[in-house]
């Protein structure tokens, strides 16, 4: 959008085959003329957990702003905003077990202090005449209009639930989980995991030959199994990956290995039906 409204170039940091960022290339894409990175902390199509604090130094070191998409991080790590020093970092609440159309942005102070209003309505202004308007502090100025007072509390008792679980024991049980998936899953005859990053979220993609990824979704929901098909919003890295899409299985807290196990059961179920 930034592209069109204001001609910048957009560059994008290449991955290698496991589906990691290659950090040597981007170096290389930075310069002076950097206005602006953004990345995702965690991808949500495979994975793969992106070293953010050495990308947000290396785009500082050039003087451009980061914004870090958090959307699939922030139920998994455990996020400490100051100490990666990122000028912006967003979130989703239906990611942390929250209410739709809800999220975080952050912003470091005095960038937003700096940056206009987007829009207007209640509260956002400070002292209005005919002749002029001033805008009313953080984080007034940015939150036009009545709220959704009801989703806020909501996602505040999402977050405390996930501070009572505790991020350390999510996470460690989460790589339990996914450790027994990639195990499980890479026994299965023709079953290709997408995402094979050394540093990984609860999240497997995969591609199993000769059928195709809707196919797979629809047999196994039949059973019980919920997966998730096509190119999960990430068409350009379905190009470079050479695929049409995955399915890919999320593990969360409340998954079990016996879940896994079905899901075993209900692939090689869909291979029996297909092939
Ligand atoms: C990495 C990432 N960013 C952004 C989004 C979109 O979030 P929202 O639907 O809240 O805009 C998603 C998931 O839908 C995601 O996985």
């Amino acid at each position: 959008m930034l592209c069109e409204e204001k001609g910048c170039v957009l560059k994008v940091i290449p991955i290698n085959d496991a589906g990691e960022l290659l950090m040597d290339e981007y170096e290389k894409l930075l310069s002076e003329r950097t206005k602006f990175v953004s990345v995702v902390h965690v991808s949500n199509a495979l994975g793969t957990i992106n070293p953010v604090k050495d990308i947000i130094t290396k785009a500082h070191a050039v003087g451009a702003k980061v914004l870090i998409d958090g959307a699939q991080a922030s139920s998994h790590l455990t996020l400490d905003v100051q100490d990666l020093d990122t000028d912006f970092y967003v979130l989703s609440a239906h990611k942390l077990y929250g209410p739709t159309g809800m999220g975080v942005l952050y912003g470091k102070k005095e960038i937003l202090d700096a940056m206009p209003p987007y829009r207007g309505g209640g509260e956002m202004i400070k002292e209005v005449t005919f002749e002029k308007t001033t805008y009313n502090e953080l984080p007034y100025k940015f939150e036009a209009g009545t709220p959704n007072i009801a989703d806020v509390v909501a996602v505040k008792n999402a977050l405390d639930y996930i501070g009572e679980l505790g991020k350390e024991n999510i996470a460690a049980y989460e790589n339990e989980l996914l450790q027994y998936g990639t195990e499980a899953l890479g026994e299965i005859d023709g079953l290709r995991i997408i995402g094979q990053a050394k540093e990984k979220v609860s999240v497997i993609s995969f591609v199993v030959d000769g059928i195709h990824p809707q196919d797979i979704g629809v047999i196994l929901d039949q059973q019980g199994v919920a997966v998730r098909t096509g190119h999960h919003c990430t068409q350009p890295l379905m190009k470079r990956l050479g695929l049409v899409g995955t399915s890919r299985a999320s593990f969360a807290v409340y998954n079990t290995k016996e879940e896994i196990d079905k899901l075993v059961t209900g692939i090689r179920k869909v291979q029996k039906m297909m092939l």
